[in-house]
């Protein structure tokens, strides 16, 4: 049985005519890098690509998951690329590296990491999800729907493989020192939503058959949270596989089809449908959005990455982009309003905190009179 670990490793580190989409360069240097890894036997295969202004270094290996010649292998390959972007003057370059040197593991850092340990099965389909302009928590709705929604995958019904269900790893991502909760489907389900709507708060980290076999894990950094202030933002990476007793390939995409609302557009501080797309429409432009998701898929096989295809690059989605550009038109009319502006709490930026408390000293007890100040009662009592 051949053991082999994936890992996707992400990071903007600075992107074309703003935050539209990673340069060309970028994709070359980080290849380079990664091709002189596999040389020198740090990793098995890679695959680089970019979900619009972020950079995404899809690795396999054998070394196991938080391993720091892998996780520096990918922090060199960022600082890199940051350099070649400063020096060009890209814009936002170096955006995610929060520290100029690296301690031991990405995490807490910057860039967002998804690993998995899997024992390769006869035929090994994965797929690889990115997300730009949005949040960790984007993966819920579609992580629910795959493993725990028999209405979206018709395997829990029919496969007595995925009767037994699935357990979900849940992070409290507000804690600064990363917190989990595990919880099983279908016995607590109830409970897990009552976690998991809560998307900007748990976040599902990984999902395992009811037999321990690891089937999905997410990218929870949450970059504000690690800078105390806005930096960046926290977009997402997801590995997850499929077929020969867990959701086929076809129930993991069906998740994807409705463009459920996200939070992370516009300054990190907006909500808009996450639309999924093929790579050539892997690019945000629309106030800076909508939203969008890669799917790509791959076969591991012996540590090597087969593939990829380019999974929403397809028709069949084309459904699901029309209904999101409606939504994303429809949510843009309310302007700053909530719910589309997200509650102050919720915002990536932390900037406006400081607007309101310039307003807040200008709030009297009195009502303004009609000549636009507060009655002043001491003065009309002579
Ligand atoms: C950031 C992002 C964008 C920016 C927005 C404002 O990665 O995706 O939505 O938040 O374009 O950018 P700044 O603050 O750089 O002017
Ligand atoms: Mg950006
Ligand atoms: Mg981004």
């Amino acid at each position: 049985m051949v053991e082999t670990t994936i890992t996707a490793i992400k990071a903007d580190i600075g992107s074309l005519a703003g935050h539209v989409v990673v340069p060309d360069f970028i994709l070359e240097i980080a290849r380079k890098s990664l091709k002189e890894a596999v040389e020198k036997k740090i990793i098995n295969d890679f695959y680089v690509t970019h979900a619009g202004d972020d950079l995404e270094l899809i690795m396999t290996h054998s070394k196991g998951e938080d391993n720091e010649d892998v996780h520096k292998l990918a922090w060199d390959t960022f600082m890199k690329g940051t350099e070649k972007a400063r020096e060009l003057k890209i814009y936002a370059a170096g955006q995610d590296i929060l520290s100029d040197t690296f301690s031991g593991n990405v995490k807490g850092m910057g860039p967002g990491s998804a690993e998995m340990t899997i024992e390769e099965r006869k035929s090994e389909p994965i797929g690889i999800f990115c997300a730009d302009k949005t949040e960790p928590g984007c993966f819920n709705l579609p992580l629910f729907r795959m493993y725990a929604d028999p209405f979206n995958t018709a395997g829990l019904i029919i496969d007595p493989n995925l009767h037994d269900g699935f357990r979900f790893v849940v992070q409290d991502i507000k804690k600064e020192v990363p917190c989990f909760i595990e919880m099983k489907c279908p016995e607590e389900m109830y409970d897990l939503l009552a976690l998991i709507g809560s998307t900007g708060t748990y976040t599902i980290r990984k999902v395992y058959r009811a037999d321990g076999l690891i089937t999905a894990a997410v990218s929870t950094d949450k970059l504000h949270k690690i800078a105390g202030k806005y930096v960046g933002k926290d977009d997402p990476v997801a590995i997850v596989r499929a077929h020969s007793g867990l959701p086929a390939m076809g129930e993991v995409l069906e998740a994807f089809s409705l463009p459920h609302l996200v939070s992370g557009w516009m300054r990190g501080s907006h909500a808009g449908p996450l639309m999924p797309v093929g790579l050539k429409d892997s690019r945000c432009t629309r106030f800076d959005g909508p939203p969008r998701v890669i799917g790509l898929g791959f076969q591991v096989s012996n540590g090597r990455l087969i593939g990829p295809i380019d999974m929403f690059e397809d028709v069949a989605f084309d459904i699901s982009r029309q209904r999101a550009m409606e939504i994303a038109d429809y949510l843009r009319r309310h302007g700053p309003f909530m719910p589309h502006r997200l509650h102050d709490m919720d915002m990536e930026y932390t900037t406006l905190p400081g607007v309101l408390t310039k307003c807040e000293a200008r709030f009297v007890e009195e009502e303004p009179s009609s000549e636009g100040k507060a009655r002043d009662t001491s003065e009309s009592a002579e």
